[in-house]
């Protein structure tokens, strides 16, 4: 069955606690964290997910949108964190491979993700390490952007890879999923669908949610 993470950066933020409880029925809980350097926007950090991890027992996937990520993987995991995906550009190969043996070691699952212009061949030395691998289907930064349809070669690769190694890994995409995007995204092999806009500006939380997993 197809998974559900909402991204909390289309929440209203002066309602936190609500809104996370709004979106119960999902599986995951999205988290992205920007720095204003990896990318043009600042979001939120550990703080918030402190915060958050008190309110909801949902899996937290926090999403590293930052330079060095391999400082900050650690404390995110102390704040709450369930799934650390950070950027295969962010980092160096060796930092990347520790940091994924750090978030093992601290008991949580690991992740690295792909901006649009990265090939699927950049996460293969490490996929076989991974718990979950992140295709942007928009350039990461900002929510309410347009899915690029050009991505979907890139989701169909990687559930080849995947499933031709056996791997238990899962494929999530990130960036302009509503459910005609959602059915594309499933049909090219993505298994963890997040969206921010299109559950955050729905009344009707749960329906959505029931929406996109179709
Ligand atoms: C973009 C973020 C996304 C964003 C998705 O850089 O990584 O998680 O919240 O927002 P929507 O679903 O509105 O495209
Ligand atoms: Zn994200």
């Amino acid at each position: 069955m197809v998974k559900i993470a909402p991204s909390i950066l289309a929440a209203d933020f002066s309602r936190l606690g609500d809104e996370v409880n709004s979106v119960t029925s999902a599986d995951y809980l999205h988290f992205d964290v920007m720095d204003g350097v990896f990318v043009p926007n600042i979001s939120f950090g550990y703080p918030v997910l402190e915060a958050v991890r008190k309110t909801t027992d949902m899996v937290l996937d926090v999403h590293l949108m930052i330079t060095s990520p391999a400082r900050y993987c650690a404390r995110f995991a102390r704040s709450g964190a369930d799934i650390i995906v950070f950027h295969v550009e962010a980092e160096t190969p060796e930092l990347t491979r520790s940091s994924i043996d750090h978030i093992h070691d601290l008991g949580k699952k690991a992740g690295l993700s792909v901006k649009p212009d990265t090939p699927a061949q950049a996460l293969l030395p490490y996929i076989g390490e991974l718990d979950i691998v992140l295709v942007m289907t928009v350039e990461p930064g900002f929510g309410g952007q347009g899915f690029i349809s050009a991505m979907l070669p890139k989701i169909t690769e990687l559930r080849q890879i995947i499933d031709g190694r056996q791997l238990n890994c899962e494929l999530e995409v990130d960036g302009g999923i509503n459910p005609e995007t959602a059915k594309l995204c499933i049909m090219a092999g993505a298994n963890v669908l997040v969206a921010g806009s299109d559950i955050f500006n729905e009344r009707d939380r749960a329906a959505r949610i029931a929406a996109l997993r179709v």
